[in-house]
This record gives structure tokens, C-alpha cells and sequence, in this order.
């Protein structure tokens, strides 16, 4: 049987992270994968974490199942987290349960979808995660896409959007990234967000919300805007959160898929429905991210101290957009790059083509995905000179 198999291609964002460690070069610089660095190039644990790890090694009881849904008290807070005092929580309307990672709670989202639909087409943003298609076919959707950035401008293309959203029947589902969108940095608006909701409510068609950066974009709420406009004005969505991120959990696992229903009845339904699709995919989450998380959401103090250490995050990488452009600026390019300071969250396009992007990989250890997207978190004060010179010269 396994003779039939022929080689794949390494992952497109992880195969990179590989290629890197494997690279000599003294100079090599990772903007690959969308995991947050310090300025020297460590992903530390966060100080927050620490604390909540111990706390967790000194009073955890047991590790008998904890069920499909995982944590009640972790799918709580991180619905809280996510929406903030929100009607749909009051209504009795939203169910939530802990997955494995966000790429775990939008695969949940993918059989659900399956479930309810067989057949049903998501449509995705041209250009989106290079995983989302992945995902969603092997879920067994058809993946279609709307258009979203404008390459030539290095801006939103709306108008494509709205329009394309228009068509989408009512029985497909629309994916959305709620803020720091991945991989063209480039968010809706608060008007656009509006108009986007109109659509889903009067097309009628099922808005899935990844929220995969919260906090690295504005901040903890203003980067949920859109998800709770969207909540407020349809009566049924799906949200996949993750806490890889804002929690820099990456390797723990650790995420949520919550779905809206029209009242508590439904809701009830959708419960039974969403944890019949986890039995038979995972049987039930990995429990000790959201150990860590709801035990720093269930603490003032904690909570305060997280806040903390997610703008230091937040503007570190913020501060490395305006660096960027301004090195790049002193190294003598003359290409507009000012888009990137106008952008959110870890990623944004340097709009290079293939070869350029080969040449900075060959020729000077930088490592970028394949569609020029860089991930701003590997850049530091120590070698933003290195990387301009060297886009400088590919250019
Ligand atoms: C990314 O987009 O780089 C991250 O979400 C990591 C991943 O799993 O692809």
C-alpha cells in the first residue's frame, strides 16, 4: 500500500524553519514562520506563563479525561476573551470548546460545516494562511477565494470584496481574519467591517472568524472590533481563536472554536454536534495550555502582568515595521516600502517576486515564505542593517 506513495513538498512556512536551522551562514535571519522573537532572536516563555506553570505543578489534582470540550473553566474565559461582555454570552447563545491549537479549532469548524452541509463551499481572502486551503479541503469543503489585497497597490481591495461576497450562496461559509490579517497585514476598518456584516446578514451565508493574533494589532479589544460587530449583527458564526500567539503557547497546543447559534435551544444542538465531530477527530483537547491560560485569565494579577507582556510583543514589532522602512530608506532603495508601517500584526508582503526571494535564501541565509510575506518578529535592531543591505541588492 505505502509503495503507491510518491514524495510531497515540505510545508511552505514550516519546511522553512527547518531549512534555517539547518543553514551555516553566521548572518541567516528567520522571517518565516509567525512566532514572536526578542531582539536576539529567543522565543522566551512568557514570565506570566512561568508563574501559572508552577501554580498548575503544585495544585493539579488529577489527569483523568476532561471530555470533548476540554476545560469548562478555560472555554469560559477565553469566550470572555474573545468577545468581551457580549450579548450572545448573556443570551445563553455560544458554545465553546478547547482544541488543539487554532489550526485544531478550524479543522473543528471545517466537519462542522461538513456536517451541517455536505458539500459546502468556504470561501477564503486571495491571499490567505497558506494552510487555510489545506485545512478545509481535507475537512472535506470546497475551498474557493475573494479577492482581498490589491498586490499592485499594496492596499485593500474592498470593492473586489464586498462584491464577491455578494454572490456567496447562503448555505456557504465565509472565512474572516479578524485583525492582523495573514499573510498581507492589511485589517478592515470599523466601516468596512460594518458592510461586511450587511452582507453575511443579508446574503445569510455562515461567517468563520479566525482570531489567530489578538493583541498584536491594536490592542486585546480594539483587535476583536469586527468579530463582535459581526456577532451583534448575524445570528449565527463561528469563531476559531488561538493562544500560540498572545499566550506564546505555540508548541502547547492550544485554541478554541466557539459557534453562535439563533437561541440556547440551538445552541444545545450545536453542542451535541460540535462534540460528536471532536470525539471522533481527537476524542478531546490537550489540557495543559488551557491550564495555563485560564489560570492566568482566573487572576487579576496575572491577567495585569500578561497584558504587559503582550504589548512588549505587540510594540517591539511595531517599532521593527518603522525600522525596517527607514533602514531600507538609508540603504539606498528607492521603492516605496511605507505600505509596512500602515500594516498590523506579525506579517506583511515585501511584494519581491520568486527570484528575489530565492536569492535573499541562497545568497544571504533570509528566510521569507515563497509569497514574499516576512514575518517583522525575526527582525532587531542587530540585523535590520544586514537584511536591508542585502533586499537592497536582490532588488
Ligand atoms: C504562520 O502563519 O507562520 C503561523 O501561523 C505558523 C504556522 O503554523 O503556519
Amino acid at each position: 500500500m505505502f509503495s503507491k506513495l510518491t514524495q510531497l513538498p515540505a510545508d511552505p512556512i514550516l519546511g522553512l524553519s527547518v531549512k534555517f536551522k539547518a543553514d551555516l551562514n553566521p548572518n541567516k535571519i528567520d522571517l518565516g514562520a509567525g512566532i514572536y522573537k526578542d531582539e536576539n532572536g529567543d522565543t522566551p516563555v512568557l514570565s506570566c506563563v512561568k508563574i501559572a506553570e508552577r501554580f498548575r505543578l503544585e495544585n493539579e489534582k488529577s489527569k483523568a479525561y476532561l471530555g470533548s470540550a476540554g476545560s469548562a473553566l478555560f472555554n469560559e474565559k477565553i469566550t470572555a476573551l474573545m468577545l468581551g461582555d457580549h450579548q450572545v454570552i448573556r443570551e445563553n447563545r455560544i458554545r465553546t470548546v478547547s482544541t488543539p491549537g487554532g489550526t485544531g479549532a478550524l479543522r473543528t469548524a471545517g466537519e462542522f460545516i461538513k456536517t451541517c452541509t455536505p458539500g459546502a463551499t468556504i470561501w477564503v481572502s486571495n491571499p490567505t494562511w497558506a494552510n487555510h486551503q489545506g485545512v478545509f479541503t481535507a475537512a472535506g469543503l470546497n475551498v474557493k477565494t475573494y479577492p482581498y489585497y490589491d498586490y499592485e497597490n499594496k492596499c485593500l481591495d474592498f470593492e473586489g470584496m464586498a462584491a464577491a461576497l455578494k454572490q456567496v450562496s447562503k448555505d456557504d461559509a465565509v472565512l474572516l481574519h479578524a485583525c492582523c490579517h495573514n499573510p498581507s497585514g492589511m485589517d478592515l476598518n470599523k466601516e468596512q467591517w460594518q458592510q461586511v456584516a450587511d452582507i453575511a446578514n443579508q446574503v445569510g451565508f455562515i461567517p468563520v472568524v479566525d482570531m489567530a493574533y489578538q493583541g498584536f494589532g491594536e490592542d486585546l479589544d480594539a483587535d476583536a472590533f469586527g468579530l463582535r460587530l459581526m456577532a451583534d449583527t448575524v445570528d449565527q458564526m463561528i469563531i476559531c481563536g488561538s493562544c500560540s500567539k498572545n499566550f506564546g503557547l505555540y508548541r502547547e497546543r492550544i485554541g478554541a472554536c466557539s459557534i453562535i447559534g439563533k437561541n440556547a435551544i440551538s445552541a444545545d444542538i450545536i453542542s451535541s454536534v460540535l462534540l460528536s465531530v471532536v470525539r471522533v477527530n481527537y476524542s478531546m483537547p490537550p489540557a495543559h495550555g488551557a491550564a495555563i491560560v485560564e489560570t492566568i485569565l482566573d487572576s487579576a494579577e496575572l491577567t495585569t502582568q500578561w497584558h504587559g507582556e503582550l504589548k512588549e510583543m505587540r510594540d517591539r514589532i511595531n517599532g521593527m515595521r518603522q525600522l525596517l522602512v527607514d533602514q531600507l530608506v538609508a540603504n539606498g532603495v528607492t521603492r516605496d516600502f511605507s505600505f509596512i508601517t500602515k500594516q498590523n500584526g506579525m506579517f506583511s508582503f515585501l511584494g519581491i517576486d520568486q527570484t528575489q526571494v530565492q536569492r535573499l535564501q541562497g545568497e544571504f541565509g533570509i528566510y521569507i515564505v515563497g509569497s514574499s510575506r516576512i514575518s517583522l518578529a525575526g527582525i532587531s535592531p542587530d540585523n535590520v542593517d544586514y537584511l536591508t543591505q542585502s533586499i537592497a541588492k536582490v532588488l
